[in-house]
């Protein structure tokens, strides 16, 4: 057994906010289980952060004409928030451009540097002459050698998925200039992966590490093992750990030919983990050296399927050879979650954002845990996985409101209906019907006995990451519940015999305080109100353990006289029609995907002051000859009247624009345009589409006034 448990979840990267697809992919699995391990009072730190820094962040920061720092600032609170609200509950959600973590990271570095781990090699890369900068792998976009896709990333064609070389595309582009990048030598310090390859096999394939068994090989997912084979089959390389860019972590500036140059982001951003937890450890008066370098640390990354390179191979190569860390015990990678038949896509916006799910709903409590029970069901924990409104109102429905919600209320209501809410007491002896088979009998006992193997199987399965199995088990204890009160029919028994009802309805609340125990890992929310229903304290470390031993010593959960509250709606039905307001809502975002021209160099006051801009009124408007886009029009400005050739023709006719209220720069120097001389320039808007409107003051302003 394990003395303490380090998991980690892999770091967003703080360049847009969470999907769905993110949280069944490294979140949600990893609260489950941490939440678990803290119910059986294990000693458990779990670590994330925002991931800020590499090419997602100032491609997004270049796109949006602003500085990375304001994107990595507005993102990381964004997305901490929406773990916060959705339950994900980290010991430490930190963040990649911490000082400390600058520091944690260089000091990695310095150390492999230090004992000769790195290979320092020139070669020639693409720089881009307009920007004065070398292009990193996602920084170029060309056509695909291998299937001619027009997009293809430096790195990676991701219409057909092969790896490639920036030097292999067709036709590249600088995606921050545009322009075609030349060649260029640069020098940078490379991990020669295929060096550690001895000891990496092993450690993978059987789990051995220097002789020793370090951890069941068979306890990782086949897709993971399978991928990291491939890794190994195919020959490991040298992979460059520097870039030459501007955002980043600086290489150690004592080390020679470090200037300008920064760490990769994938030697980054998994020291995060180490660097977060050494802010956990600061903050809460704790030594993270035990996380990180005692044999007897659990370490345990929970990642989407696109990161085991970095998890399985290249960090374990990282921490080995610093010599002090320990590696992994498993890493549970989840494939891929689609959605509505398509797979999730950021640039498309065919994604539900979590944060935007939460601002929709956040008048309904339980729908938090509505979404973490539909995604822990569909969890992509071994295949891709789909997510469908329909699958959602389904297993709201008929699991949550039909087995869960509706056995916990026919409790109470007949608690409060029978006993004024209080748990009956009772003569343990008595037979009731057994609530696992038809026509067989039981007892007080046997039935706790049964809550207890539920619980234990619970467990069971969230050891081996199988999370959708846990909550299978989970529903097949309000299934217990509700099969002990059919075959026992309280309702009916009242009647005749009223002490073994009592049995009856006082083991019905047993499972219903097990329920609220068990479902905390999963839906944390909903175990508050359940446990706030049942006027019991709310879940804290070590109550699953305590429930487990309780259980085997034949114990109650809930004891006799205990008072209970009112009946509650834990949940509630889903209509066709939401689900089709859902769907609506989906398809509709498809056309709000709108990208903005990013903001234009800085203007003084003086370089605006320059221009003199007017109100003005359209007297007279007429096409000009063979020019489709044009159209000659007279303004009035008070003081005189101007002509304007205008390229407005697409958008309006000449009968429509006369009486227009216009914004007009007098100032501009005049031009002729087909041969007619245009005195200034009207103002119009353009939209993401190309349309133009007028820029109109009030009808009645007047003409001839200055716009300032
Ligand atoms: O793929 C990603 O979103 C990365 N930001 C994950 C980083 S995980 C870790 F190594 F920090
Ligand atoms: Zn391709």
């Amino acid at each position: 057994m394990p003395k303490r448990y380090l998991v980690t979840s892999a770091l967003p990267y703080a360049n847009g906010p969470l999907h769905i697809g993110h949280l069944a992919g490294a979140y949600l699995p990893a609260d489950i289980y941490v939440r678990y391990l803290r119910g059986m009072g294990e000693d458990v730190v779990f670590i994330c952060g925002s991931d800020e820094h590499g090419a997602a962040i100032t491609i997004r920061a270049k796109a949006d004409g602003v500085e990375p720092q304001g994107i990595v600032d507005r993102y990381d609170r964004l997305i901490k928030e929406t773990f916060e609200k959705v339950g994900v509950s980290f010991d430490k959600y930190h963040r990649t451009s911490s000082e400390l973590h600058h520091e944690t990271a260089q000091e990695f570095f310095r150390d492999l540097h230090d004992k000769g781990e790195f290979v320092k090699q020139t070669s020639e890369q693409y720089f881009d002459e307009k920007s004065q900068q070398f292009l990193a792998d996602r920084y170029i976009t060309g056509t695909c050698p291998k299937c001619n896709h027009e997009e293809a990333y430096g790195d990676q064609c991701e219409n057909c998925g092969s790896t490639l070389s920036p030097t292999e595309l067709i036709n590249p582009k600088s995606k921050m200039s545009g322009e075609t990048p030349v060649l260029k030598e640069t020098t940078h310090w490379y991990l020669p992966l295929d060096k550690y390859e001895e000891w990496l096999r092993p450690w993978v394939v059987d789990g051995k590490l220097e002789g020793k068994q370090h951890h069941d090989p068979s306890e990782w997912k086949p897709h993971v093992l399978g991928q990291c084979k491939s890794w190994l089959d195919n020959g490991l390389q040298a992979r460059a750990m520097t870039r030459d860019l501007t955002w980043g972590v600086d290489v150690p500036q004592e080390i020679e030919g470090a200037e300008g140059k920064k760490l990769y982001v994938w030697l980054d951003a998994p020291i995060g983990y180490i660097s977060a937890t050494k802010q956990w450890a600061e903050e809460n008066g704790k030594d993270w050296k035990p996380y990180w370098q005692d044999e007897d640390t659990k370490l345990l990354h929970f990642i989407g399927k696109d990161n085991i390179v970095f998890h399985c191979v290249i960090f374990p190569v990282i921490l080995k050879a610093n010599g002090n860390y320990i590696l992994p015990d498993n890493v549970p990678a989840n494939q891929f979650l689609n959605l509505e038949g398509r797979k999730i896509s950021t640039s498309k916006n065919w994604a539900i954002w979590v944060h935007e799910y939460l601002e929709d709903f956040k008048e309904q409590a339980e729908f938090i845990d509505i979404l973490r029970y539909y995604m822990i069901k569909v969890m992509p924990e071994t295949r891709d996985s789909e997510f469908t409104w329909k699958g959602f109102q389904e297993a709201n429905n008929s699991e949550l409101v039909g087995t869960f919600a509706n056995f916990i209320n026919r409790v109470v209501v007949l608690t409060n209906k029978y006993y004024d809410g209080k748990i009956p007491n009772i003569n343990s002896d008595l037979v009731i019907a057994c609530s696992s088979e038809e026509g067989k009998t039981s007892s007080f006992d046997a039935e706790l006995n049964a809550i207890k193997i539920h619980m234990d199987r619970i467990g069971e399965f969230i050891h081996k990451y199988d999370f959708r199995s846990a909550l299978k088990e989970l529903m097949s204890l309000s299934e217990l519940g509700n099969k002990l009160l059919q075959f026992n029919a309280p309702w009916s028994l009242i009647k005749t015999d009223e002490e073994t009802t009592k049995v009856v309805m006082n083991i019905a609340a047993q499972v219903v305080t097990a329920l609220s125990v068990a479902v905390h890992p999963f839906l944390p929310d909903t175990s508050d109100r359940l446990r706030d229903l049942l006027n019991l304290p709310r879940i804290k470390n070590e109550d699953f353990k305590i429930a487990l031993n309780l259980l085997s010593e034949n114990k109650a959960l809930i004891s006799a006289a205990h008072e209970i509250g009112k009946p509650i709606h834990l949940f509630t039905k889903l209509s066709d029609e939401w689900v089709a307001e859902q769907i609506q809502k989906l398809e509709d975002s498809q056309e709000k995907t709108i990208s903005y021209p990013p903001i234009k160099e800085e203007a003084t006051f003086d370089d605006f002051q320059k221009m003199d801009i007017r109100t003005g009124k359209i007297l007279r408007a007429e096409k000009v000859k063979k020019a489709k886009k044009l159209l000659k029009l007279t303004v009035d400005i008070g003081m005189e009247e101007r002509t304007v050739v205008s390229g407005i023709a697409e958008f309006f006719t000449p009968e429509e624009v006369v009486g227009k209220n216009v914004v007009l720069l007098a100032n501009l120097a005049p031009r002729k345009i087909r041969g007619v001389e245009s005195q200034g320039m009207i103002l119009m808007a353009e939209n993401d589409k190309g349309e133009l409107d007028f820029v109109s003051p009030s009808e009645g302003f007047g003409e001839g006034f200055t716009v300032r």
